[in-house]
């Protein structure tokens, strides 16, 4: 008999749905000691408690995310928004989740609401001391270097439909552009559990602007085919600056 098993989580637009510092840790492989006294960023950072919880830990993180700006209400209505659309897709879709790290749907969805809590408690005084900047991949508002660690989660390869290969490419590089040292990404596959079909390409070109890259397994995997991050190490050389003009 023929599946008619619905093959992808549908999102029309890019979802603002986050995660607790806990799951970024399983995801990222983070040894929350060594950040100490390093800069973290967090790019497309949504509603993600990780900063929120960093900050509290003393560690020294800053989210970045389009949305950032908009008022307290203006985001709580974007997370109900998403998350409503979000769940009903895991819930109508759970052949392609994996219960290794959530045992049940219930519990991933109490994880991801306390995340929104969290950063929603977090937001207007963390808005105003600039642990939450407004922007925007491929450029983001940081200079060359200024964070030791770059994160960046749920947004390249999950919306590839959206975001084009050159996208991709310029977002790279753009996160290797402010970091001192590793970019981290995940995860590498799309909303139908599949790795992404540039991925090679993607590695090879960013090779050839000087950028290494490790595809590294993670203890974790909820949606399928997200056991796996990208690590990214900046050249010893900066980073050419692709999106301005050569002066
Ligand atoms: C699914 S959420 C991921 C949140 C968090 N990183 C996590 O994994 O829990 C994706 C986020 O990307 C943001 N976003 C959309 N377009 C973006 C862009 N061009 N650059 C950076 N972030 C973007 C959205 O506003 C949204 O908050």
């Amino acid at each position: 008999m023929i599946s008619t098993a619905p093959t992808e989580i549908e999102l029309p637009s890019v979802s603002f749905f986050g995660r607790t510092l806990a799951e970024y840790s399983q995801f990222f492989a983070l040894d929350l000691a060594e950040l100490r006294g390093r800069a973290v960023l967090d790019v497309a950072a949504g509603p993600a408690s990780f900063t929120a919880e960093a900050a509290r830990r003393g560690l020294e993180a800053v989210a970045v995310d389009p949305l950032y700006g908009c008022t307290p209400d203006a985001l709580a209505t974007h997370v109900q928004l998403d998350y409503a659309h979000m769940l009903a897709q895991m819930r109508a879709k759970p052949h392609l989740l994996r219960f290794r790290s959530f045992p049940s749907i219930d519990a991933a969805e109490a994880d991801r609401r306390l995340a929104a809590q969290r950063f929603l408690a977090d937001y207007e005084s963390g808005f105003l001391h600039n642990r939450y900047v407004g922007g925007a991949l491929p450029r983001l508002p940081f200079f060359d270097g200024a964070f030791d660690l770059v994160l960046c989660a749920h947004l390249l390869f999950v919306y590839a439909r959206k975001f084009d290969f050159a996208w991709h490419l310029a977002a790279c590089r753009e996160l290797v552009r402010v970091s001192a040292g590793e970019v981290r990404l995940h995860p590498l596959c799309g909303t139908d559990g599949r790795t992404y079909p540039g991925l090679a390409r993607l590695r090879r070109e960013l090779e050839e602007a000087g950028i290494m890259s490790t595809v590294a397994k993670v203890d974790y995997e909820f949606f399928a085919g997200s056991g796996t991050m990208l690590v990214l190490q900046r050249p010893r050389a900066p980073v050419p600056d692709i999106l301005s003009p050569i002066r």
